[in-house]
This record gives structure tokens, sequence and C-alpha cells, in this order.
């Protein structure tokens, strides 16, 4: 059994759903977030403290904790914690997505942003909201005397300096999902906006970020607003999350995906390229569409032989910005098709849904995996899919994603806003030798699996232990 841990993240481990019959079953929980953090729990004595999404969870919050099991047999407390609704609108649907997410993936449009005075959405709803957050984890802490506190992401940068100050004596680890930007780009925002969201990581004994660059600009950025670019030095590491790889094989070899790969394979191009993503913005797919019109102008005899297919899941669709992006997400994807489809051959599909087999399958079957995002704290699907797939595909790379640090070398590297550059990547990409494919996805195969999940829990839970000893 590991140290007791208290977990707070927004969006928990599990949802719930409620069947017309009353019976409740679980979920796994969406997003990078999640997939990453779940195995935590396998980890032994932990309690994850979440916000409670949608009317099922409410209603579960208010029964108290609850006594939940993993996937792989451990039992775990989850606490959910309930927001009034307009609080949680403001909280995640005005502030955290998308002025803090689009502020931190460079989306932020000057002309145009901030289009409200972001300064009572930030009180009432950002603020309001992690305090609730913080009182639901300092009263889990209490019982469990010892137990490190561990917060992660955007949604939760106030978390810390509550606790802290609180139970001073408080062992706080954070982890950053997403990039950090540096004093300019945080200028933006009104500046007691800024200076609380980095004095809100400066209560942390450590903080974790995906790359070197992004904690990099996070001390530029608490020397400029704070003047405590020191402290930000002494507290803050580089350490990029990872994929449980045994999770991975298992779920490979399931029976799901299984029967996911045979449909795929039943009516696979000759040549398949890949998108997995969220529609977000930050990704980029509509650039990706674009880039791939222009592979398909420029070399017409790729024409009927290659698909791309898109699977996207729907996001954060209660937010205007995304919305419009689906929208323009789903434009994008037609074009190309009515410019260059004919009877028996679409160049683009594109599926919209939330099947996680289905994005699986497809991982062990791309010839190309695109991956283009705008800015991303590291683009997990750039480990997990190389990891198990089977044609020695070749990863086209976004230079802005923070897994580029890590699997640059053996990827090809596009600039996420150059169509040009990724219409020429995927060509090249299509051409490479067969000997260059299997040397560059073994080479990633082989880093994804000497860094796996576990060393990532293994390294975070010390440098928490070495900055607290
Ligand atoms: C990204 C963020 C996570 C978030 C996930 C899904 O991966 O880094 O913090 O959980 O997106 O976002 P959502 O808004 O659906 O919780």
């Amino acid at each position: 059994m590991g140290e007791p841990l208290v977990v707070v993240s927004n969006r928990g481990p599990v949802g719930f759903r409620r069947a017309e019959d009353g019976t409740l079953s679980s979920v796994r929980g969406a997003g990078g977030l999640v997939t990453a953090l779940r195995p935590l729990v396998d980890r032994g004595d932990v309690t994850w403290v979440a916000s409670a999404m949608g009317d099922v969870e409410q209603e579960l919050a208010g029964e108290g904790p609850r006594e939940e099991i993993s996937a792989a047999g451990t039992p775990f407390r989850l606490r959910l914690v309930s927001h009034d609704p307009e609080t949680y609108r403001l909280f995640y649907g005005v502030v955290a997505n998308p002025a803090l997410w689009f502020v931190q993936h460079g989306l932020w449009e000057l002309k145009r942003d901030p289009a409200a005075d972001l300064t009572v959405p930030w009180r009432d709803g950002y603020a309001a909201a992690n305090r609730a957050l913080a009182d639901a984890a300092i009263a889990e802490l209490d019982l469990r005397p010892g137990a490190a506190l561990y917060v992660h992401d955007y949604h939760l940068y106030l978390v810390p300096s509550h606790v802290r100050s609180a139970r001073p004596e408080a062992r706080i680890a954070f982890f950053v999902h997403i990039p950090w930007v540096g004093p300019d780009d945080w200028a933006v925002l009104p500046s007691a906006i800024g200076r609380a969201v980095h004095e809100g990581l400066l209560a942390c004994d450590s903080v974790g970020f995906h790359t070197e660059r992004w904690r990099s600009a996070f001390v530029a950025a608490c020397d400029a607003l704070l003047g405590r670019g020191e402290d930000a030095e002494r507290v803050s590491h580089a350490n990029p999350i990872a994929v449980d790889t045994n999770e991975f094989d298992e779920l490979a070899a399931s029976e799901a995906v299984r029967a996911r790969r045979q449909e795929l394979a039943s009516e696979r191009p000759e040549i398949l390229v890949l998108r997995v993503d969220r529609t977000d913005p930050s990704k980029n797919a509509v650039r990706g569409f674009e880039a791939f019109g222009r592979l398909l102008e420029r070399h017409p005899e790729l024409q009927g032989r290659v698909v791309l297919l898109a699977l996207l899941d729907p996001s954060r669709q209660e937010i205007p910005e995304y919305v419009d992006y689906r929208t323009a997400t789903v434009a994008a994807a037609a074009s190309v098709n009515r410019t260059f489809g004919r009877p028996g051959w679409e160049p683009v599909r594109l599926e919209l849904r939330d099947d996680f087999p289905a994005s699986i399958a497809a991982y062990t079957e791309y010839d190309v995996l695109l991956i283009n995002p705008v800015m991303d704290g590291l683009n997990l699907v750039a480990k997990e899919a190389p990891l198990v797939n089977e044609r020695d595909g070749v990863l086209v790379l976004s230079r802005r994603a923070g897994a580029f640090a890590e699997l640059g070398e053996w990827a090809l590297g596009v600039d996420p806003l150059d169509v040009d550059e990724q219409a020429d990547a995927l060509a090249r990409a299509i051409a490479l030798p067969a000997e260059e494919r299997r040397v560059r996805l073994a080479a990633i195969q082989a880093r994804v699996r000497a860094h796996d999940l576990a060393a990532w829990a293994d390294r975070e839970l010390a440098e928490l232990d070495a900055r607290t000893r």
C-alpha cells in the first residue's frame, strides 16, 4: 500500500449514468488527464476529490464520499463536490475554458478578447469553485494525517493557496497538464488574475510540467509578475506524463478492439492517415484537413489510394468557441471531400464521437499519424498510438506539442501554422522507405516503454518527498 494520497482534479476518474430503470453505472472519465491519472488509484490509499458534473453526479455528491473500485480491482474513495450551476458555468465555461486554456495555448485573439470583463467570473466562478474543492481537500487531508495532496491542471490554480493558508504544514504537489506561456502572454489577462495564478502554484512544494520549455516559461512569468523567479526555480521540475503500457497492451488485445479492427480492416484504404483528437481549437484539425487537401492536389497519384480517418471526440460543447470550431472542422472536411472525392472514394472520413476501442483499433492500423496542435502540453496520442501500431506507421508531429521534446527525433516535425509544410510532411511520411519507418517506430516504442506511467508517478512522488523531507 502506497502512502496516503489525496488527488484533486476537476473531472473525476469515473463518470456516472443512470439507466431508465434507475440503475447506476460508472463509466471511464473522458480526456487526457483522466486517462493518464486513473492508474494512480492502483497505488493504494487514494482519495479523489472532483467536481460533480451533470445531474446524476450532483445527486451523488449529496450522499457523501463513495467507495469505488478501479478497473484493476483497487478500492478508492471518491468525493464529489457539487457547485451551484451558475458558479460552475463561470468557472468552467468562462474562465478555465476558454480564457485560461486559450491564453495557455496561444489562441487568445488580441483584437477581440477579452470579450467580456473577467473580474466577476473570476471571483464568483473560478475562485468560488476552487474554494469549494480546496475545502473538500482539506477535510480529506484532516482524515488522513501525513497524506500528500496532489492537485491537477488549469482548473485549480487557486486550490494550493487556500490549502496552504488553512494547513501550513500540508505537503502539496501540483501537475500542470497544459503549456505554460511567458509574461507577455499572461499580460492579456487582468494583472490580479495573472498574479493569483502564479502565487497559487508557488504555494506548492512541488510543481511538475511536461517539458523544460513550459517549466522555464513558468519561471520567467513568476519572475516578471511576482519577482519570484528563484522560488519558481526551486519548486518546479519537468516530467512528461506517460502511458500505462500494460493497460494499453491489454486494451489492444481486447475483444472490443479486435471487433473494431475487423470493421476497419474490411474497409481500409491502401494508405491510412489517422488523427485522433478532441474537437478542440488547439488541436488544429481545420489546418490538418487543409494540409491533406493540398497533399491530394500536389500528388494526384495518391488520389483514390489514401484516406484521412479523423476520429474526433466532441468536447466542451457548452462553450460557443468550441461549437464554432467544431462547425469549421466539419466544413473543412466536407470541402476536401467535395473537391477531390469521387464515387467509391471519400478522402476524409470524419467521425465525431467518443469511442475509445475504435481509437485504439485505428492506432494499430495507421500508416501515418497526423498530430498538429497549435500548442499542446504533451499530447498523449503521440505516445499511445505508436505504442500499439503494427504497420510501422510514421508520426507527423507539431514542434509545439510537448511530446516533440521526447519523440521529435523520430517524428517528422511540422510547424502547426504552416499548412504547406504539413502537406509536404504527409507526402514524405507516405514515401519513407520501409526500413526507416521501422527504425523510427521502434525507437518511439522503446522510449514510451522505458518511461512509462509508473516511472512518471514514482518521479512525481519523489520530487515531493525531496522537497518536504
Ligand atoms: C485536457 C486537459 C484535461 C482535461 C481534458 C478534457 O486533456 O489537460 O485537464 O481533463 O482535456 O477536458 P474536459 O473539459 O472535458 O474535462
